[in-house]
């Protein structure tokens, strides 16, 4: 259910303190290992375009890709490098790093699916696999219906993919599969685009080595399990109405 506290907010932007805009921000998650994108202007503009019920589905998709963007950017700073040097075209060198390591990506399908091409975006040729779990009409909890993951994913980092985390059914189930398959906790980043405060305790108390990288953690759920204020159906908004 909602929670009743008051929703935090904060000024943002570049005006005058008298005339800058205050706007509701992400609640804060006391768990190490969710990292919540700063709450910029950029973001919370952003967010407030995929909200809005009157946003029609070509701006829903251009806005929700811009902050997927912004969380597949976030979500590679939380994979390992090694130290790299190199020589520039003028003759000097430079001490940086490089990507150690290969990665996949696994969507969580349906709406998983409209996260893969803002990854493909930064990490060219990434191998991606797909999990299917819906709700079981008898027992009402959450059941495997496919899996496709890459033969090699237990030497991979995986970035699992799902925009919204409202009960955190899937999400686990989701983790369970890819641990089944040798994957180690600590080498899966969650990346989400809106969490419920329940489904992201719920998840980052059960896995605390995986990484959740999310946009916003929002105000909870309704009585049919959608998060609120949210933005509705993501894969309905994305891929049809
Ligand atoms: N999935 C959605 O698309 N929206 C919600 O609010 C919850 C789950």
């Amino acid at each position: 259910m909602a929670s009743e506290s008051q929703p935090p907010s904060q000024p943002l932007g570049l005006r005058d303190d008298a005339q800058r805009p205050t706007a509701t921000v992400s609640k804060p998650i006391p768990q190490d290992n969710v990292f919540i994108l700063e709450q910029t202007p950029q973001l919370i503009a952003l967010l407030t375009m995929i909200r809005d019920k009157n946003t029609g589905r070509a701006d829903f998709i251009f806005y929700s890709n811009r902050i997927i963007r912004l969380l597949v950017e976030e979500g590679l700073n939380h994979l390992p490098v090694v130290g790299h040097e190199i020589s520039t075209p003028v003759g000097r060198h430079y001490v940086g790093v490089k990507f150690e390591g290969k990665i996949c990506g696994v969507s969580i399908m349906r709406a998983g699916e409209s996260m893969e091409q803002g990854l493909r975006d930064c990490c060219r040729s990434v191998r991606i696999g797909k999990i299917l779990i819906q709700r079981d009409e008898e027992t009402s909890k959450p059941k495997l219906y496919y899996d496709k993951l890459p033969e090699d994913i237990a030497d991979r980092w995986v970035l699992l993919l799902d925009p919204m985390l409202a009960t955190g059914g899937s999400a686990l189930m989701a983790v369970e599969v890819l641990k089944n398959r040798g994957v180690p906790e600590d080498h899966i980043l969650f990346l989400n685009l809106i969490a419920s405060p329940e489904g992201i305790k719920k998840f980052a108390d059960e896995y605390p080595k995986v990484r959740v990288v999310t946009a916003f953690v929002d105000q909870g759920l309704d009585e049919k399990n959608y998060i609120v204020p949210g933005l509705g159906d993501f894969g309905d908004r994305f891929y049809t109405m």
